[in-house]
């Protein structure tokens, strides 16, 4: 019995001695493979900022794409900054931002969002806000199914002068509707609540930043509940109405909720709007101040269409407002700095280990402004992308549309909308800057739109 005890004993001993080894084998060699991953990386440079607050008040300009590219100069490509107590990794070459874009894209997909980004969005109710996912996938294929061409429109209404908002109890005329729609979430996306940073402090309470934000999703809430039911009067009115994005999910997209269709009809309403608006205006900017690439433009045009005013079909056969535009894109790009993304797991870019948790920042401004890959990047050249090394057709060249999975929905269209509007602008009249207007170029908010119009003079065509 004794014997049998100790042998027992011993077999157990040996046993417990074998597993230790083993969970020591094992520890030893995790440790020495993550030292072996650490230490393969380059360590990734660091912008010098401020205890506790980070880079954050190097930031307080509002022009992120400028500081950016600043400190790319000095601190290379790739580098890390902080923002109160997240680290955001910024990208600021056509190579590490095609990485992040497409090789690493299963770890970036996502999107963190600020307090006020999660309100005006209903959390991430939206193609571009969501994450990537199924929901994203679904609303994602109806927007490139159900607003197709240079006449999609989000309602089949137009509203001619006025209409009655019920949830705000008054009448607002279009331009009133545009600035609720339009110009008011486009404050407020860009509106900073220091909470944003701190994320554990965000018990305090700011109720002025949360009250400004919940009025601007009230009122735009009212105003996209005012042209729905202006809509549906229109139909069971029986008057015909044209096809639209609103009548394609109201048949095709039936497990959405009230809620979703709104958020989705106002996406497309605001992404298309000031984008598209910007890019023309600056292409008529450069246009009106060079008149030689006007002037080839215009006979382009005559050749291709002669007496009859420009179509969407014709634009297959003018290279060079193709060029006018990509190149427009790339000088002036309407989105300089691609919405944050976010890495939910450990992955690497540009050489560098990304820890998970970080945020990504893509500035398109410092890989289009790169002398590396642009010659004379500051200069407005269209005949840059008639060179052979660039292909017409590519409408990714300048990334300008963001990349990979997560790639702007309505390129196509806002292409179409802005060609043949600079077309036609071209066609009926030859355009000169007002004097003085060279020098306007300052811009404001998030789609690097023009701070006062342009203003010129404009001569009919004979
Ligand atoms: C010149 C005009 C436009 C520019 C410069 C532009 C630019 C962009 C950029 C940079 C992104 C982010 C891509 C990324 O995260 O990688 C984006 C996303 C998006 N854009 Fe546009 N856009 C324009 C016009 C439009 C129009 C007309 C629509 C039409 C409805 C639209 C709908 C969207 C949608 C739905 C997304 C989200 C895509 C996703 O997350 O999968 N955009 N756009």
């Amino acid at each position: 019995m004794a014997l049998a005890d100790t042998l027992h004993d011993f077999s157990a001993m040996a046993l417990a001695t074998v597993a230790l080894a083993l969970l020591l084998v094992f520890l030893i060699t995790r440790f020495s493979s993550n030292q072996k991953r650490s230490s393969e990386y380059l360590p990734l440079p660091v912008v010098p900022g401020l205890p506790l607050i980070g880079n954050l008040l190097q930031l307080k300009e509002k022009k992120p794409h400028l500081t950016f590219t600043k400190w790319a100069d000095r601190y290379g490509p790739v580098y890390s900054i902080r923002t109160g107590a997240s680290s955001m990794v910024v990208l600021n070459s056509t190579d590490v931002v095609k990485e992040a874009m497409v090789t690493r894209f299963s770890s970036i997909s996502t999107r963190k969002l600020s307090n006020a980004l999660k309100i005006l969005t209903s959390d991430k109710c939206m193609v571009a806000t969501s994450d990537y996912n199924e929901f994203h996938k679904m609303v994602k294929r109806y927007i490139l199914t159900g607003m197709l061409g240079a006449n999609a429109q989000a309602l089949g209404i137009d509203v001619e002068s006025s209409i009655y908002v019920e949830g705000l109890g008054t009448r607002l005329s279009r331009e009133e509707i545009f600035d609720v729609l339009v110009m008011e979430p486009m404050v407020g996306a860009i509106e900073v609540d220091w909470r944003d940073f701190f994320p554990y402090l965000r018990w305090v309470p700011n109720k002025s930043v949360e009250m400004k934000i919940q009025r601007m999703d009230m009122r735009r809430e009212a105003v996209i509940q005012a042209l729905f039911r202006e809509h549906k009067k229109q139909i069971t009115s029986g008057e015909e109405i044209e096809y639209c994005y609103l009548s394609f999910l109201l048949s095709e997209a039936k497990t959405l909720t009230e809620k979703q269709l709104k958020m989705l009809i106002w996406e497309t309403i605001i992404e298309a709007s000031d984008t598209t608006l910007v890019v023309t205006e600056w292409a008529m900017y450069e246009l009106a101040k060079n008149p030689a690439p006007q002037n080839f433009l215009y006979q382009e045009i005559k050749k291709v269409c002669g007496l009859d005013k420009i179509r969407e079909e014709h634009l297959s056969q003018l290279p060079y407002l193709g060029a006018v535009f990509h190149e427009t894109m790339r000088r002036h790009s309407p989105v300089p700095v691609i919405p944050l993304r976010y890495a939910h797991e450990d992955t690497q870019l540009g050489g560098y280990h990304i820890p998970a948790g970080s945020e990504i920042a893509i500035n398109l401004y410092a890989c289009n402004m790169d002398k590396k890959q642009w010659d004379d990047p500051e200069e407005w050249k269209p005949e840059r992308f008639l060179d052979s090394k660039y292909d017409p057709m590519d409408l990714y060249k300048t990334m300008a549309f963001g990349g990979g999975k997560r790639v702007c929905a309505g390129s196509l269209q806002a292409m179409l909308i802005s060609c043949t509007a600079i077309g036609r602008f071209i066609q009926e009249f030859e355009w000169k800057l007002k004097e003085g207007e060279e020098a306007n170029v300052r811009t404001v908010s998030l789609t690097n739109r023009k701070l006062h119009p342009m203003q010129a003079i404009i001569k009919p065509r004979v």
